[in-house]
């Protein structure tokens, strides 16, 4: 399918749900406070991959957690949750940054999805996806 849409209102706080979408698995999360206010606090300086890695976004905007998010919707992330070392599926809610834990080879990404340590090259990437209400996503 060219876009799927997903009902996210059953998603408590610091839970996820995984979709799929052109063969690949896509992750919404809904991040509590702290995980907002953990990503927030990174400056671009600490990252490995400083681009927002952002579909909806123009190249070349940064990885801050804005960019990687929905204004006022801050608290749901989405992201493809493959691994951009060699595309193993991250495991969410573990590793050193509380984001992702890739146990293929360790690489840790953060709340809002971006590589903080180990092999993999760029943060995970965020498809296009829009709200087409408060509690439906249209991914695609
Ligand atoms: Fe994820 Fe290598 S595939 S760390």
């Amino acid at each position: 399918l060219a876009s799927i849409e997903v009902d996210v209102s059953a998603i408590e706080p610091g839970q996820s749900m995984t979709a799929k979408w052109r063969g690949k698995p896509v992750t919404i999360r809904n991040r509590t406070e702290q995980e907002i206010e953990a990503a927030k606090a990174v400056p671009l300086s600490d990252l490995i991959d400083t681009a927002s890695r952002n579909a909806n976004l123009p190249d070349g905007s940064e990885a801050t957690d804005a960019n990687r998010a929905v204004d006022g919707k801050e608290n749901l992330i989405v992201m493809v949750s493959v691994c951009t070392h060699l595309g193993c599926i991250p495991l969410g809610q573990q590793g050193d940054f509380g984001g992702w834990f890739c146990p293929c080879h360790g690489s840790h990404y953060d709340t809002a999805g971006r590589i903080r340590k180990g092999p993999a090259p760029e943060n995970l990437h965020i498809p296009v996806y829009s709200f087409v209400s408060d509690t439906r996503i249209k991914i695609g």
